[in-house]
């Protein structure tokens, strides 16, 4: 999604601008621009496509000025072009914008009529020409843009620069983070730490509401009520925002690799001597229905987690993805908890959902790897996952590090209701323990995983199989794949096959069937077999046991180490994202950075 910057220098700040844009890089973009006032003169430089492009601009047309905002710009209203590329500038105002402003359509028309007319399709003009309407009435810039924000409906962060004013910037958040950052005598705007992580570590989170007037001295926070607000200076740790390849050709390829040893460190805070250290409030006493809901690849590790709630606990468990459950109105209980699961923590539709659900449950749980986040912020009890910052789109250590906080939620339900007792405990801790070797071990698979991915890359669709615990590990491979390689891939529970999919079948489609030697590893074996009947192009992902019973006919096998059924997934989601990451190099995709991808969805 988009990402904002502003500084307030004391020296030039286009070069600032354009690093912290490109260490905003990684939240998915079309365009970029900078904007700067330079002898109280506002300009602005814009380009379409990737960052590189704004620095040539910006050599053959620099931009002087210690005062400056920027944009990373991924296309909501209007296509990626020049003209929709942020900063938009009306009058004496530049603004850069997050989120989506709801009521723009009404707003347009209402500035067209008063004969402001907007050159661009953006929802973001129509701030600038309302700020710039404003001040042609006598409105100063603060009082400008105060009055402007009352007026707009939706989720946004905005930054504001003004003409003549090289030492003012006003921001505002509602619905899409922001953050100011502090320095000695310069200030600093970016709707995430990580934007800042190079000019400062002394942050303060701008809260729901809140706008800021900014200037060298500091900031002047002011509540949706246009009250003073204090809101406290935090130090980051510039560590936690290091975003470095260290090596890899890809963020991706780094935060597959990097699986073992977050799991091991994830798992050592959450568990130690066979025994659970979850946070107090983590007590299923009482609770007797669960909700997890999230978007995408985390609804996936929903969906596994299903099984361990219901498995590991009795506990029913309901799951379902953020953009349909917040319009459907699921009835709630007061005995039920739900819980949240996001990445960023600033999904828009999870936050919505988890909104919805507020006041409703005895308790809003998320599962986040933000701890700042806004789902963090506004939940009972959050458990950060502690993956690191995950730069690559498509969702990796992430995943597997929510796959493991839920694991652990799961035991410690079984453990409340009575199914679980210590020895039974330590049993399951002593395999979620073994994992991070086991993944070694997959990891190793890679470079047969690379030949493979030769072939798969050739191919226009890819099927994905799996039963039980395997099947949202089908739905996970099949949505890695689509996602970096552009291939058409589906997931598939094994039994469904032959009540549609089967149609599909025939030489020229891959189907990945991902099957450990479990409980119902026969019965998917069968549908292996109904695959192959029909010359279908089988790649068997299973143990040596199971890949030696599942006999001959297979395309490919890959040969997985022996792990506990239970917690298969979180193993078996190796495989599935190195051949999702492999494929995409032989096609030659971005894969940190997916067309039309974003990493951070924080519109609806
Ligand atoms: C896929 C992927 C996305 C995210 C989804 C939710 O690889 O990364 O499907 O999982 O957009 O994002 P978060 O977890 O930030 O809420």
């Amino acid at each position: 999604m988009c990402g904002i910057v502003g500084v307030l220098g004391d020296h030039e700040v286009a070069p600032l601008l354009v690093e912290a844009l490109k260490r905003l890089e990684y939240r998915g973009y079309d365009s970029a621009g900078i904007a700067t006032v330079n002898n109280g003169r506002l300009d602005r430089r814009r380009a379409v496509g990737k960052l590189v492009n704004l620095s040539d601009l910006l050599v053959h047309e620099p931009l002087a000025g210690k005062a400056g905002i920027g944009h990373t710009r991924w296309a909501t209203h209007g296509a990626a072009t020049v003209v929709n590329a942020h900063p938009h500038k009306a009058g004496p105002v530049a603004v850069v914008h997050n989120g989506i402003i709801e009521n723009f359509r009404e707003l347009r028309e209402e500035l067209a009529a008063a004969g402001y007319a907007q050159e661009s399709q953006t929802d973001t003009e129509t701030v600038a020409l309302l700020v710039h309407q404003a001040m042609e009435g006598g409105a100063t810039p603060a009082t400008a843009a105060r009055q402007t924000l009352k007026r707009l409906h939706g989720a946004f962060a905005l930054c504001f620069l003004f003409d003549g004013e090289d030492d003012l910037l006003i921001a505002a958040r509602k619905g899409s983070p922001l953050a100011i950052g502090h320095g000695d005598g310069e200030m600093f705007v970016g709707s995430d730490a990580i934007a800042l992580a190079s000019m400062t570590d002394r942050i303060t989170y701008l809260e729901e509401g809140d706008w800021a007037v900014i200037t060298r001295k500091g900031a002047e926070i002011f509540d949706e009520h246009d009250r003073r607000a204090n809101r406290a200076e935090t130090r980051i740790q510039i560590d936690a925002t290091r975003i470095e390849k260290a090596g890899y050709k890809h963020f991706m390829a780094k935060e597959i690799a990097e699986q073992p040893v977050v799991l091991a460190d994830g798992l050592r805070h959450y568990s130690r001597s066979g025994t659970l250290h979850l946070p107090a409030g983590v007590d299923f006493t009482g609770v007797d229905r669960i909700v997890l809901v999230a978007c995408g690849t985390a609804s996936y590790a929903c969906h596994v987690a299903k099984y361990w709630f219901e498995s590991l606990a009795g506990l029913p468990c309901d799951i379902d993805i953020a953009s349909e459950f917040r319009y459907r109105e699921p009835p709630l209980s007061p005995k039920q908890w739900a819980v949240f699961v996001s990445q960023s923590g600033e999904t828009a539709d999870t936050l919505a959902a988890l909104r919805y659900a507020k006041e409703k449950v005895a308790r809003v749980v998320s599962v986040v790897n933000v701890p700042t986040s806004s789902i963090a912020r506004e939940s009972d009890l959050t458990l950060p996952i502690m993956a690191g910052v995950e730069v690559g789109v498509a969702s990796t250590k992430a995943f597997t590090s929510q796959l493991m906080v839920l694991a652990l939620m799961a035991l410690k339900a079984g453990v409340d209701r009575g199914r679980l007792d210590a020895a039974a405990l330590a049993g399951h801790l002593a395999a979620l323990h073994a994992l991070p070797g086991l993944m070694n071990h997959a990891l190793g698979q890679s470079g047969e995983i690379a030949k493979l991915a030769e072939e798969l890359a050739r191919a226009q669709d890819i099927l994905f199989l799996g039963r039980g615990l395997m099947y949202p590990m089908a739905l996970e491979g099949a949505l890695k794949l689509k996602e970096i390689s552009y291939i058409h891939a589906e997931g598939y529970a094994s039994g469904e096959l032959k009540h549609g999919p089967i149609a599909l079948i025939d030489a020229q489609v891959p189907v990945i069937v991902l099957a450990p030697r479990d409980a119902l590893f026969d019965k998917t074996v069968s549908n292996m077999q109904e695959v192959m009947a029909r010359h279908g192009k089988v790649l068997l992902i299973s143990d040596a046991a199971g890949v030696a019973e599942a006999g001959p006919g297979t395309w490919a096998t890959l040969t997985m180490p022996a792990v506990d059924p239970i917690f298969a997934p979180i193993l078996y989601a190796i495989p599935a994202q190195l051949l999702a990451y492999h494929t995409a190099i032989a096609k030659g995709t971005d894969v940190d950075q997916p067309r039309n991808l974003a990493k951070s969805v924080t519109v609806e």
